[in-house]
């Protein structure tokens, strides 16, 4: 096998987003920018979601405001809702992901809200962004399985993302949540999905929570995907998904890609260099606030 797989790097968001630790925003800046300088195509930099839900990206619009931008990186942003996207529209996003869960648990648990409500909440802000120019990756959450509901049929998978394609979505990203998926899941749901989107025009997005997920990115590359998230270091989960440790490390999604005979275009090292900074600065805050505590 041979050809180009897309990376997105995801760290300073869904890595960060379910850390404790609260990291200031000159640490966030440096962490996007060396991610950037890897040369990372896009770079999932913050959320404008509820402070209330996820305090850790309460900094997103400083964040933003202080990257370095450069050319041939899309420096993207997740949105819930209209007001999310106002905010990413004022911060000068390149692009903006919406979500959605495949499963009624968890969309609740995230979202507060149905899948169906989640749904035409999000196509005001699908044709909004769109009017903007901007592209709009739709992510599909839980594909394999639920926190809360259990296992995941990719027929609900597919119903979801046709939704988010019908609404004006440019991407669709199939989230293994938690980390459940083996090697024949992820095929079962590649197939399941195909007749809505094909897999070569799918992102993947894994979480490692029981090390099988690099086995599952390649069994995906040898099914056709050519686009995954990875995050730096393996930062990471998801606040509202109990069991999600932490996702594919970019490190380890690289390697895999490398083996499996893909070209990715990032600097490996540079990245694994970021994230062991981050991860330092993650140490150092636990450490100072359980010294004053
Ligand atoms: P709600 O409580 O139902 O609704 O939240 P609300 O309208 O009452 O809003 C609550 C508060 O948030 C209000 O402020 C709003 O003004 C404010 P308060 O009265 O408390 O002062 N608010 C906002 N603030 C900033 N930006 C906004 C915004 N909207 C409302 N855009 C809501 C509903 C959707 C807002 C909330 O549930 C929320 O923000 N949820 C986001 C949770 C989240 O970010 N989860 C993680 C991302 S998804 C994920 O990680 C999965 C993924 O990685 C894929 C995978 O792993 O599979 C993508
Ligand atoms: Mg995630």
């Amino acid at each position: 096998m041979s050809g180009q797989v897309r990376i997105t790097e995801v760290g300073p968001r869904d890595g960060l987003q379910n850390e404790k630790a609260l990291v200031p925003v000159e640490a966030k800046v440096a962490f996007v920018d060396a991610l950037v300088a890897a040369g990372c195509p896009e770079v999932e930099v913050t959320s404008f979601v509820s402070a209330r839900w996820v305090p850790q990206l309460a900094d997103g619009a400083e964040v933003m405001a202080r990257v370095r931008r450069r050319a041939g990186t899309l420096l993207s942003v997740l949105v819930p809702n209209e007001r999310g996207l106002a905010s990413a529209l004022e911060a000068r996003a390149d692009k903006v992901a919406v979500f959605v869960s495949a499963s009624e648990g968890f969309s609740q648990r995230n979202v507060n809200a149905s899948i169906a409500e989640c749904l035409e909440r999000l196509r005001p802000v699908a044709r909004s962004a769109r009017q903007a120019g901007l592209p709009v990756r739709g992510y599909v959450s839980c594909v394999v399985r639920c926190p809360f509901d259990g296992p995941v049929e990719p027929s609900a998978v597919a119903a979801v993302a046709s939704e988010l394609l019908a609404m004006g979505c440019t991407e669709i990203d199939l989230g293994d949540t938690i980390g459940a998926a083996r090697e024949e899941d992820i095929e079962r749901l590649l197939e399941g999905c195909a007749g809505v989107v094909a897999p070569s025009l799918v992102t993947l997005h894994l979480h490692d929570t029981q090390g099988r997920a690099t086995a599952c990115a390649e069994r995906a590359l040898r099914m056709g995907v050519r686009s995954f998230d990875g995050s730096a270091s393996g930062l990471g989960g998801c606040p509202y998904a109990p069991g999600a440790p932490g996702n594919l490390a970019t490190e380890s999604l690289l390697a895999a890609v490398e083996r499996c005979g893909f070209s990715h275009g990032v600097d490996a090292h540079a990245v694994a260099r970021a994230g062991a900074a981050m991860r330092q600065t993650l140490t150092r805050i636990q450490r100072d606030s359980a010294a004053g505590s």
